[in-house]
């Protein structure tokens, strides 16, 4: 509701200048509408709609809002949203189009010089700018546009209404694709007026090429086309005498031709040839004829024959007799009868108006050929009907009463598309209605085409007709056919006011727009519009292409009498009716402003005069009183069911109730919407506007919803085809993955069996049956044994048992392996431990087993010595030097005599050992003297050193204690090399104390270690017990 709030504040806001609408006025009257056009033209607000149609005043100057940014303002903006334009429409009926996939026209009527070229070509401007582009369509575009200034070129010239007006019909489909892009055009032109070619009245031109060639071509061309630059030198241009007009440019205009000519694919040879057709037909004007003494037309100067006979490239002799006798086909012979000058004259302007119309029909071929779209998918159209508008000149004449003829039919087109169907559609639908009361034409309509009673036909059967026919007696025919129709009169069948106003032969009708008086004058010739067949034969051999082209189409050997130019016309308007009644149709009613082409002046008595015969003010009380948009049930529901709940995505019921609901839910007001038997009625825009705007944003809505749906059910499908194909990976594997074990188990039993019967066989020798599995034990006992080997000499438990077959090879294997481990630990000793060892052999070899503190001594190293020399006495030092210090130890020496201890120093040297006491050598014993050591079994340290007594001066054996006995005596032993000469005694040791005295040292156990001199006077020993481990 919002929005619709917001339309209709900006609705108003626009309205600042009359009212935009004239739906929207207070009072229907004609002073109401006419007043509010006259305030918006004197603002320059030119448009004006009755719902969507467009009512357009011409302006008579350039207004500043045909430019690009208007257009931008325009594109795809809902209509009734900004303020009229003709550019609204185009796009309304653009978007329409594409929405519906339909096929459309916009009706652009209105009088000669009302401005309906102009809003046709606004109209192409603004699909070539708004439409999407690719480069193809950009030319096929630019050849839409171009198509244009030549059409004009040929078609259009200058009159009394307008100075650019167009002289042919012209209706122009403009194909779109399915994007809406423009793909391609096609152009149905409908009666030039060729009379123009060769006469023009007063004030008024020729086609505007004739002027452009002779103001605008080169030197070069004119020369070569035998042209003055003159246009005052030439007949056929002259006889308006307004050859040069101000508000025409004839030069410029020129320029833009040969440029669009280029655009639209003209090659040279065609383009020239096309220039000498126009170029023939000035010098054609200008063949001049004089009379020979019978009167018969004779033709002396030959200049511009020749040229003519030149620029179409037929023989100049055949021409001239063509032009000035008539071929006459009796039985046996053909017979040359000579002209009149008139009839001369007559022949001439035939030829001009049949070759220059030819060649118009031409051009427009090969424009069609040039915009044709070859890709056959389906295109949509929109039409665009630029067709000349209704013409009352001073004198009318055939040409007038076909072009208002043709505005009578689309007159007709017009009521019956809006004022007649709209309302018998809401009568058939059965909405309540107080029908408009509108004048139909249809009744001048069928005065004119009605078969076999009509004018045309009247006309044709004249022309027709055997024996001497004349306008004169045409229109003797008419009143008696025509005697009492009320649209018809002539100067016999007038009363006496009316009388005045008419010639005798003319004849008048009271056509929708006015009357128009008709003179009779020329139109049996213009209708039968005849060349004979000595010049059809001539130009049908034409060595230019066009001429030749156009001319061999036309049959010259059927003797049948082609259908008369007013039948040609009836029929193909027939055509065009029923063509556009076939597509969706759009209104463009153009006025003029003025007689004069004057810019700012709205004479009023010649707009309401418009208005009242274009039948405005019906169309506004009929478009008032009913309903702007009406649609199927169906169609209706179809589109706008999403904005519902109830109706969405499916309505089960009758769709009329579908609609009824939909319109209930969006908030229509009971007047706003009427239900017809079929359709339903929408009185305004605005609120259909406001459906539409509500159903694109729910289209977004729905559209994202479809998009997440889909794409939720795309991955889930993705994932169900990923799982499918892991299951089936899966179960392949797992196949593969049981076959392979059923294939191992196979060969395992297979193995086990062997096995088993090899183990059965393992004691007998090598055969088949056990010789793998032997090995297999022996490969397997190897691996076994290779990661279970000892890994220190001391261990003798780890090696593994062997298989009976390896118990010698195990038993090799195991020395092998001791013997490397102890290569391996004797390799690694350091030196200074070997001598240690070496020293503890010998330790080991001397006591072990004997003495009871001698294990508990092996741990502790042996140091090399136990006094150093620095705590040796200098002079003892300085007397035993040169032997050669090896080993000192403190000792405790028991004297002989009362085994007193006393401290001393005991040094051993290469050669002797020397006790000592502070600085004097209390004795030296030379290793040869010394007989023997003898120490206890016991753990005491006391050393008896048994001396060879031979000298005298010995002492006797020598009793000491040392605390390091072990170190001690190894060393000795060593140093002495006396290995040999200690004992281990078992009880006492005998010793000598002075020659041949005798001692005993006694050993006992006791709780503490004692040395003393016992009664018996032996020197007593207590050790402790060392324990055992
Ligand atoms: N929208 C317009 N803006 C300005 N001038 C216009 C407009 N429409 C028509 N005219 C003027 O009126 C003249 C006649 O218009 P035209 O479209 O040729 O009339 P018609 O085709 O209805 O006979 C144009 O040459 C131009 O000068
Ligand atoms: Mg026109």
């Amino acid at each position: 509701m919002q929005g619709r709030l917001d339309m209709e504040g900006a609705l108003t806001a626009r309205d600042r200048v009359g009212i935009q609408d004239f739906v929207l006025l207070d009072e229907t009257t004609e002073v109401a509408v006419i007043s509010n056009l006259k305030k918006r033209f004197s603002k320059d607000l030119i448009y004006t709609y009755i719902g969507t149609l467009i009512v357009s005043v011409n302006p008579y100057k350039d207004l500043d809002i045909y430019n690009k940014k208007q257009m931008d303002v325009y594109m795809g903006v809902n209509f009734f949203e900004l303020p009229p334009h003709i550019y609204a429409l185009a796009d309304n009926a653009y978007h329409t189009m594409l929405t519906e996939f339909n096929n459309h026209f916009i009706l652009i009527s209105g009088e000669s010089g009302a401005g309906k070229t102009e809003a046709s070509k606004k109209i192409l401007q603004y699909y070539a700018v708004s439409c999407p582009s690719t480069t193809l369509m950009n030319t096929v575009r630019d050849k839409m546009l171009m198509s244009n200034p030549v059409l004009e070129a040929f078609g259009n010239a200058k009159t009394l209404k307008n100075d650019n007006s167009s002289r042919f019909g012209k209706y122009m489909d403009i194909q779109f694709d399915s994007q809406g892009d423009a793909v391609g055009g096609h152009i149905l032109n409908y009666l030039l007026e060729k009379s123009r070619v060769v006469h023009q009245n007063h004030g008024e031109r020729n086609f505007h090429v004739f002027y452009q060639l002779v103001e605008g071509g080169s030197d070069d061309l004119l020369t070569q086309l035998g042209l003055e630059r003159d246009v005052q030198h030439y007949y056929y241009l002259t006889q308006g005498e307004c050859a040069i007009v101000s508000s025409i440019n004839d030069k410029n205009d020129w320029k833009s031709v040969k440029n669009a000519l280029q655009v639209i694919e003209f090659d040279e040879t065609n383009t020239n040839h096309l220039f000498r057709v126009v170029a023939s037909v000035l010098h054609l004007g200008n063949v001049h004829f004089d009379p020979d003494s019978k009167g018969h037309a004779l033709l002396k100067n030959n200049t511009e024959l020749n040229w003519v006979s030149d620029l179409l490239g037929v023989d100049a002799n055949n021409l001239k007799e063509g032009l000035t006798f008539r071929k006459i086909e009796a039985k046996t012979e053909q017979v040359l009868s000579p002209f009149t000058i008139d009839h001369a004259i007559y022949v001439r302007d035939a030829l001009a108006k049949a070759i220059y119309g030819q060649t118009f029909t031409w051009l427009v071929n090969r424009i069609n050929e040039s915009m044709e779209n070859k890709d056959s998918s389906r295109k949509t159209v929109i039409g665009l009907l630029d067709i000349y508008g209704f013409e009352v000149f001073y004198v009318n004449s055939f040409e007038q009463f076909c072009i208002n003829y043709c505005n009578e039919k689309l007159q007709q087109l017009f009521i019956q598309l809006t004022l007649k169907a709209e309302q018998e559609e809401y009568e058939a639908e059965g909405i309540e209605w107080e029908p408009v009361q509108f004048f139909n034409n249809k009744i001048i309509c069928d005065l004119v085409e009605e078969k076999h009673r009509g004018i045309i036909s009247i006309l044709d059967e004249e022309c027709l007709r055997p024996g001497d026919a004349t306008d004169l007696t045409f229109l003797d025919r008419l009143e008696e056919k025509m005697g009492n129709h009320p649209h018809f009169v002539t100067h016999r069948l007038a009363d006496k006011m009316t009388r005045k106003t008419l010639e005798r032969g003319d004849f008048r009708l009271l056509h929708y727009a006015g009357e128009v008086t008709y003179c009779v004058v020329g139109f049996l010739d213009k209708n039968n519009d005849l060349l004979y067949r000595n010049i059809k034969n001539l130009v049908c051999q034409s060595k230019n292409t066009i001429v030749r082209e156009c001319f061999s189409a036309v049959d010259t050997t059927n003797k049948r009498r082609p259908e008369t130019v007013a039948t040609q016309f009836k029929n193909s308007l027939q055509k065009l009716t029923e063509m556009l009644m076939a597509k969706e149709a759009w209104y463009i009613r153009c006025l003029k402003s003025n007689e004069s082409k004057q810019p700012g002046q709205f004479d009023e008595a010649l707009i309401r005069h418009q208005v009242k015969y274009l039948g405005l003010m019906e169309h506004l009380r009929v478009r008032r009183a009913g309903f702007a948009y009406r649609r199927k049930y169906e169609d209706f529901l179809k589109r706008y069911k999403p904005l519902c709940p109830a109706t969405w995505p499916h309505w089960r019921g009758m769709p009329a109730d579908g609609v009824e609901v939909l319109a209930q839910h969006l908030g229509y007001l009971p007047d706003e919407y009427k239900m017809g038997r079929t359709k339903i009625f929408i009185r305004h825009p605005r609120t259909l506007y406001a459906t539409e705007d509500a159903y694109e944003k729910c289209k977004h809505d729905l559209a994202s919803k479809l998009q997440a749906k889909y794409k939720g059910y795309k991955v889930k499908g993705e994932f169900k085809k990923q799982k499918e194909a892991a299951t089936k990976i899966e179960t392949c594997w797992r196949g593969a993955q049981a076959r392979k074990e059923k294939e191992k188990r196979a060969w395992a039993v297979k193995v086990i069996k062997k096995f088993i019967k090899a183990y059965i066989n393992r004691g007998e020798a090598k055969s088949t049956d056990n010789s793998e599995y032997l090995a297999f034990v022996r490969q397997s006992y190897l691996n076994r044994l290779k990661n279970n080997l000892p890994k220190t000499v001391l261990d003798k438990t780890t090696w593994l048992t062997p298989p009976a077959v390896l118990t010698e090879a195990s038993e090799i294997l195991r020395k092998l392996h001791y013997r490397l481990m102890v290569r391996k630990y004797v390799r690694g000793i350091p030196p200074q431990k070997k001598a240690q060892l070496q020293m503890k052999v010998v330790t080991s070899a001397i006591f072990k087993g004997k003495k009871e503190n001698y294990p508990p001594s092996i741990p502790q190293l042996f140091l090399d010595t136990r006094i150093s020399e620095q705590e040796i006495n200098i002079r003892v030092l300085s007397m035993i030097r040169n032997e050669q210090i090896k080993y000192s130890v403190p000792v405790i020496k028991y004297d002989r005599n009362g085994f007193k201890p006393r401290p001393r120093q005991f040094i051993l040297t290469k050669t002797a050992a020397y006790l000592v006491e502070e600085a004097k050598i209390k004795q030296r014993v030379s290793y040869n003297s010394l007989q023997g050591i003898s120490v206890s079994s016991l753990s005491d340290g006391i050393i008896a050193i048994h001396i060879t007594c031979e000298d005298p001066k010995q002492k006797g054996d020598l009793i000491i204690q040392c605390e390091h006995l072990y170190e001690f005596l190894t060393k000795l032993s060593i140093i002495a090399n006396k290995q040999d000469a200690i004992k281990v005694v078992q009880g006492s040791i005998k010793i000598k104390i002075q020659s041949g005295k005798e001692s005993s040292v006694d050993f006992t156990t006791g709780q503490e270690p004692m040395v003393y001199k016992a009664k018996n006077g032996h020197l007593m020993v207590v050790a402790t017990r060392t324990r055992t481990r």
